[in-house]
Formats: C-alpha cells, structure tokens, sequence
C-alpha cells in the first residue's frame, strides 16, 4: 500500500456511497410499505430517477476511469476485483427496468405485484453487494496499484458533475425525496 494520503476523487466517491446507502434504505422502507400496499410510488420513482441522473451518469463513469486505469496496470488484479464496467452496465439496466415498472404502476395500469416486489428487492441487493464490493475489493485495489500520477491526472480528467439530490444546491425536483431521506435518518438515529 503507497503511503500517500486517500486521493480526493475516493474521497467523494465514498461520501457517495454513504448518501446511496440511505437512499437505498428509503427504497427498502418504501418495499416494507409496498407489502403492505402502503407504497408511495412518487417517492420511488424520484429515487429511480436520482439513480439514472447521477450515480449512472456521473459516479459510475469516474469508477470506470479508475477501474480502467487499473487494468491497463495490473489486468490481474483488475480481473480478481471483477468487471466494474460490466456490473455497472447491469445496473443501470436494472434501473431503467425497475423504472418503467413503476411508471407503468403510476399510470395505473396493471402491473404484477411479485415482479415489483422482486425487482425492487434485487435492485436494493445488488446496489448494496455493488457498493461493498467496490469499497471492499475496488479501491483498496486501485490504491495499491495506481500512483500519485495517476491519481492526478484521474483528477484533472473527471468533472465533477453537481448532485441534484445530495448536493448543496438540491434540485426543485428532488426536494421531497431529500426531505424523506432526511426524515428517515433522524428517526434512525434517534433525534
Ligand atoms: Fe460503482
Ligand atoms: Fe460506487
């Protein structure tokens, strides 16, 4: 392991995690609810939407650059660590797919209740093992391999685009979903 201090780009890239993370915890209260037939179907919809504005436009993409990086470096480790461009390809397919389920929901049409419950819970499973697996195996990977340059030039490269969600400038649209989340975690730590 260098002995240089966490590059900045994994820096925010963790602080993401930890804002996905309670976003996904909001999906699995909204899931709860789902089988209860108490789901608000706006609020996931909003966090359908957030996921294709800026973890797959934006978060997933810097990933890819790092992961790039590494294999051009070490294509062993980076095939140990698995594919990242692949998983976040099926992510994003997920997301796209989860998505028009609930639209089609929102427009009242007949939709499969296991199917929603099914998709949603994959989609809650396979984000949170996609996160861990990235924290876990992922970056302490690309640390270990990837130099000071390497990290500076990842950095000149990347714009880091704004959060519409968990930014500091929150958008119009997302304002009831930030509030939810919120909400969610005072109650969770007790306030
Ligand atoms: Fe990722
Ligand atoms: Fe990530």
């Amino acid at each position: 392991m260098k002995a240089f201090a966490l590059p900045e780009v994994l820096n925010r890239l963790h602080r993401e995690h930890a804002d996905f993370a309670r976003l996904l915890d909001l999906l699995d209260r909204q899931l709860a609810l789902f089988d209860r037939g108490a789901a608000d179907y706006d609020t996931v919809s909003a966090i359908l939407q957030y996921c294709a504005e800026y973890p797959d436009a934006v978060h997933h993409p810097k990933e890819d650059l790092i992961y790039r990086v590494l294999r051009s470096r070490d294509p062993q480790l980076a095939a140990e660590v698995g594919d990242l461009e692949d998983d976040h390809r099926r992510l994003g397919e997920l997301t796209r797919e989860l998505a028009s389920l609930i639209e089609r929901a929102l427009a009242e049409e007949m939709v499969d209740r296991e199917e929603v419950h099914g998709l949603t819970r994959d989609f809650i499973r396979r984000y949170r093992h996609h996160i861990a697996r990235e924290e876990l195996h992922v970056f302490p990977a690309a640390r270990q391999v990837l130099s000071e340059q390497d990290w500076a030039a990842i950095d000149k490269e990347l714009d880091s685009g704004d959060d519409p969600l968990f930014g500091e400038a929150v958008a119009d649209y997302f304002r009831d979903l930030r509030d939810d989340i919120d909400e969610l975690a005072a109650l969770a730590g007790g306030d």
